[in-house]
């Protein structure tokens, strides 16, 4: 069945704003983009158009794989790492530094510590803006290729036991995962995290008229039942006072005795970066996808949703 893009355009803001069928329609291109990186074909699809990447927060996976996509599609690129260089450092707002790039490209994936700022940039812009984390809000691009994983693992959502482990109140990728998993199927969800770092409340609530929750402390207490296991780092930045990170950073550690007790068809997943939390001695462990599908899905994902919302995808 030919589906409709109904990303042509659009600012790719939050994960509440797909639907199952933007979805499907994202996921059917992006095992496209998937042949075509495999396959070292040059692809021309998006010659022409510039993107301009303004991170101003770290990042490898996101950044990396957006400038990599849209040269992998022969699109050109401005790459802004960290605003040092750029009048930002100069005292610039934000709608300022938009309204610039917007003269200069066709498109502008932003990374910002606030949260509501990737929908400030949106008001602000003429182009389309995508969310590529805005502070301990959302990061919708990560969750398109952590669904795409989990589906391509699986091949469908329904039945699926998920617990997301770690800083879960500032966690942006398990804010928008959370989201997208309810809409695409009947699933259950393990929230396992330190008291202080529990989900919030009203994202709880958004979540729990569709879905089965369950809050835990200890992860030995869901290791045995799960089929995904989707684990975060606790991020000190997010941390006003460093000594309460001091004693809560090393909380979980996913190691190769723990994954003894784990199902057999488990994936294990992580947006990274990690710091201990995953212990490399799972790296080589088939079900951990985090270091291989995980991060090169971020690049067909990302290949699908710049050729779609730039509209040379039908
Ligand atoms: N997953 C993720 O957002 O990684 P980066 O911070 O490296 O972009």
């Amino acid at each position: 069945m030919k589906r409709k893009n109904g990303f042509k355009n659009k600012d790719i803001l939050s994960a509440d704003q797909f639907s199952r069928q933007d979805l499907i329609f994202l996921f059917q291109k992006a095992k496209l983009m998937k042949k075509i990186v495999r396959a070292g074909k040059n692809s021309k699809m998006l010659q022409g158009k510039i993107m301009t990447a303004l991170f101003y927060e770290p990042s490898s996976r996101t950044f990396g794989s957006f400038i990599s996509a849209m040269q992998r599609l022969g699109g050109g690129i401005i790459p802004l790492q960290g605003m040092t260089y750029s009048s930002v450092a100069k005292g610039e707002t934000l709608e300022d530094t938009i309204r610039t790039f917007e003269c200069y490209s066709d498109i502008i994936v932003l990374r910002h510590p606030e949260v509501g700022s990737a929908k400030k940039a949106a008001l602000a812009s003429t182009v389309p803006i995508i969310n590529a984390g805005d502070g301990v809000g959302e990061h919708p691009t990560q969750a398109l290729l952590d669904l795409f994983t989990i589906l391509g693992k699986f091949k469908k959502i329904d039945g699926l036991k998920i617990a997301f482990v770690g800083d879960l109140l500032n966690g942006r990728t398990v804010h928008s995962l959370s989201k997208l998993l309810a809409k695409m199927g009947k699933v259950e969800f393990f929230f396992v995290s330190p008291k202080i770092l529990r989900m919030p409340e009203d994202l709880k609530d958004q979540l729990k008229n569709r879905v089965l929750i369950t809050q835990v402390e200890k992860l030995d207490e869901v290791i045995k039942k799960v089929n995904v296991l989707y684990v975060t780092r606790i991020q000190k930045e997010r941390f006003s006072n460093l000594s309460v990170y001091e004693k809560i950073k090393n909380f979980y550690i996913v190691n190769k005795k723990l994954m003894e007790q784990a199902r057999k068809d488990l994936i294990l997943m992580h947006p990274l970066p990690r710091v201990g939390e995953i212990n490399p001695d799972v790296d080589n462990d088939s079900r951990a996808v985090y270091l291989t599908e995980q991060m090169s899905n971020g690049l067909h994902v990302r290949m699908a949703l710049l050729a779609s919302v730039l509209g040379k995808i039908k």
